[in-house]
This record gives structure tokens, C-alpha cells and sequence, in this order.
């Protein structure tokens, strides 16, 4: 079997749904989760068969929902590098921090992720056309993969998203529309279009089960990647939250697999202070997040008020152990700038607040010195140019540098 999916699951009220037509959520409203026949996987398999596999996200196909291989629709995305930041763990005090770095992904951010297989299965379920709100790098992902499926794409983001985002949208030949308002905004007009198009599907964010299968791969490849072990905490850039839940699933489905044993890692859900409604909630110990009043930071992908999933992003942060924290722009630019200086590597912003996180969590004793620690960069720096400053003295011709 290609795939071992089964159906679908609320993820509030349990109601089962059949997985081989198109949905959305539950009529509860909320998300639906994939389910697989783990009992039947862990007698089929075992993670050996991995190895031998191409290094993409679709060698856990068994764990993905694509019924047939034919469909997939692939730009080569997935088994991105786990690296070690030697130095930059010296400066926190940290002997083992490690980067999982999504910035060498198609559509430069792990957004590839849940395009590929969401746009894989809408189009292997029939649908047409796919429509987003989006804070510009899912909206570049989704234009682009529905470019390569074949599929058209209605997509909606604010206009003070990403400039390339909105290039990346333009380039893929979707039809774009920019608001003068927040992600919540572009949503409320999308849900309305959708309305009126039958043949297209609204894939927002957990308003459909399959791009959080494509975000789960992260924890699957950091899994594989560490010799079938979990790291002792995974750090994560939290917007509306696919990241986090999806790498909570995947850890889970492991554990239930038997294909890891011991602690889950804690997950840290890691926001702005201009936009950080899950810190709020966590600091509260409550279950929900309430709508974040004037959301703003530059770390434009967590910059959202209310995450649908916000039950399942405090539930995978307080089933682990984990937390959640809040940095200002100016500490996540910060960390940018020292990434890049001490290890090279050019985060981008929501990818830089993990670090930013990090020292946080290192001053509060929160994490120890000697843990595993597995900061996520969600995409690629060089598609911020505006966050990243330089001062440089300007030389005539006949100037001279000593
Ligand atoms: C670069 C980047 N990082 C992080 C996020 C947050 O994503 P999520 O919270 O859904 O995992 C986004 C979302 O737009 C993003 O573009
Ligand atoms: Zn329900």
C-alpha cells in the first residue's frame, strides 16, 4: 500500500469522516485530522525501509495521504538540512543546538511543505482551484504548486505581506488580491469566494486536513535524521500553528508506530510580542487564545491574531511539556544578525526569533546545558531583503580601502 490512510478525525469532537472526497472541517467547525492504520504499518515496516529512499518528504508516503504515487506533485522538497550551530551554542551555553533549516526548500520556506501535499491530494481528489488567505510564503507555495499541478489558485494576503510573496503569486499566474487588513481579514473575503466557485476548494490554513501532513514531515525527517531518537526540545516560529502540531502528530504517530521510544520532546511555540495571542493563552494555562488586539511585527508569518488550531498548538505545548514565549522584533533581528555572523546561515525572521527564543529559555534555566536542542528555520533570509540593513562606506573610482 502506498498509503496507509484511513480517514478523518475531528480534532474537537471526534466525528469520523471518509477521506477519499474533498473536505474541509468538521461541521463543529473545527480541524480534521488524517488518520493512518498504524497498527498495520508497524507489522508492515519498519524505519530500516526509509534509508533507501529518495531525499524527499515522500519517502514516508506510507504517512502521507497520497494515494498513488503518479499523483504527487513534487519540486524535490523535503529532507532539508539538521545541522550543528557550534558557536552560536557556545554564546547560549548550549553543547548541542542544532538548526533544522527549511531555507533550502522550494519557494524558499517549509510552506513547500504543505503545498506539495496538499496540492497532491485536493488535485488527486478532483478539485480545480485552490484558494488562501495567507501571510505571503503559504500563498507563494500554494500559487506555485497549483502552477505545477495544473490547478488555479485564488489567493488573498495583506498588503503589507513579503514584496516577493507577492512577486512569487504574480509569477505562478494565480489571481491575487492585496487588503488593507490583517491574514483574518483576507480570510473572511476568501471563505465568501469560495462561495461563489464551486470548483475550488479553500485550503486555508487547518480549513483543510492535508497541509498539516506536509508540515508533519519536519518532525518524521528530524526524527530519521537523529538515528531514530528524539531531540530533547524542538523550538518553533508559531503563527497559525501547522508547524508545531504537525511535528506534535508526527511524534506521536512515531511513538504509537513504535518507531521511537522514551519522552517527547517539549515543543516551544515561539511568537512576536506585537502578536503573540498563544504566549498570552499559555501564560494564562488556558486551552484557547483570544484575538490578539493590533497584530504587528516583521516576522510577518506569525503575525496572526487567532489560529483556528490554537486548541491543538496548547495542547502539543502542554502534552510535551514545552512552552510558549514571546521576542520583540528587535531581539529577533538581532538574533538574525548573530546567526548569520557566528554560523553563516541567513534565517529568516520568524526563524530567527527561535534563537532569540533560546536565550530566553537559557536565562530563565528553562533548558539545560547539555540537551538536544532543535531550533526551526522556516525559510530562507534572503527573502526579507527589507529586515536586513547594510551600512557600507559608499567609494568613488579613485577612492582608496587600506
Ligand atoms: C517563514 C514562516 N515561518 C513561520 C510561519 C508560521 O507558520 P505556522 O505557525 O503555521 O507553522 C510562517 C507562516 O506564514 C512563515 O511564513
Ligand atoms: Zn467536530
Amino acid at each position: 500500500m502506498f498509503s496507509y490512510l484511513t480517514d478523518l478525525s475531528c480534532a474537537r469532537c471526534g466525528t469520523r469522516y471518509p477521506a477519499d472526497v474533498v473536505q474541509n472541517v468538521c461541521t463543529c467547525g473545527s480541524p480534521l485530522l488524517a488518520q493512518y492504520d498504524l497498527a498495520r504499518l508497524a507489522a508492515d515496516s519498519s524505519p530500516a525501509v526509509f534509508a533507501a529512499r529518495e531525499a524527499s518528504l515522500w519517502r514516508y508516503h506510507e504517512l502521507l495521504p497520497v494515494s498513488r504515487q503518479e499523483n504527487i506533485v513534487s519540486l524535490g522538497e523535503g529532507m532539508t538540512p539538521l545541522f550543528a550551530l557550534p558557536r552560536l551554542g557556545g554564546h547560549l551555553g548550549l553543547a548541542r543546538l542544532l538548526m533544522k533549516d527549511e531555507g533550502t526548500i522550494p519557494t524558499g520556506s517549509f510552506k513547500a511543505r504543505g503545498a506539495a501535499v496538499g496540492v497532491s491530494r485536493a488535485a488527486e481528489l478532483g478539485v480545480r482551484g485552490i484558494a488562501m488567505p495567507t501571510n505571503g510564503n503559504a500563498g507563494a507555495a500554494w500559487a506555485l504548486y497549483a502552477a505545477r499541478a495544473g490547478l488555479r489558485a485564488l489567493i488573498a494576503m495583506p498588503e503589507k505581506a513579503p514584496a516577493i510573496c507577492r512577486g512569487e503569486v504574480a509569477a505562478a499566474g494565480a489571481e491575487l488580491y492585496l487588503l488593507r487588513g490583517h491574514i483574518g481579514d483576507c480570510g473572511r473575503l476568501i471563505n465568501a469566494a469560495v462561495a461563489r466557485r464551486p470548483d475550488y476548494q479553500e485550503v486555508s490554513t487547518l480549513r483543510e486536513p492535508y497541509r498539516l501532513e506536509g508540515k508533519k514531515t519536519m518532525g518524521l525527517e528530524i526524527v530519521e535524521q537523529l538515528g531514530w531518537t528524539m531531540p530533547d526540545v524542538i523550538v518553533c516560529p508559531t503563527g497559525g500553528g501547522v508547524g508545531i502540531i504537525g511535528i506534535h502528530k508526527a511524534l506521536c504517530e512515531l511513538a504509537e508506530l513504535g518507531w521511537v521510544s522514551g519522552r517527547l520532546p517539549r515543543l516551544v511555540a515561539v511568537q512576536a510580542s506585537g502578536c503573540a495571542p498563544i504566549v498570552k493563552a499559555f501564560e494564562a494555562g488556558a486551552r484557547e487564545s483570544s484575538p490578539w488586539p493590533d497584530p504587528c511585527t516583521i516576522a510577518f508569518g506569525i503575525n496572526v491574531p487567532k489560529a483556528l488550531g490554537d486548541f491543538l498548538i496548547l495542547d502539543a505545548i502542554y502534552r510535551t511539556k514545552g512552552c510558549a514565549v514571546a521576542v520583540s522584533d528587535a531581539e529577533l533581528v538581532a538574533a538574525q544578525r548573530e546567526i548569520a555572523s557566528s554560523e553563516g546561515v541567513l534565517v529568516c525572521p520568524e526563524g530567527a526569533a527561535t534563537v532569540a527564543a533560546i536565550r530566553v529559555l537559557r536565562e530563565r534555566g528553562e533548558i539545560a546545558e547539555d540537551e538536544v536542542v532543535v531550533a526551526l528555520n522556516t525559510g530562507a533570509g534572503i527573502k526579507y531583503p527589507e529586515t536586513l540593513e547594510a551600512d557600507a562606506p559608499l567609494l568613488e573610482p579613485a577612492g582608496e580601502i587600506r
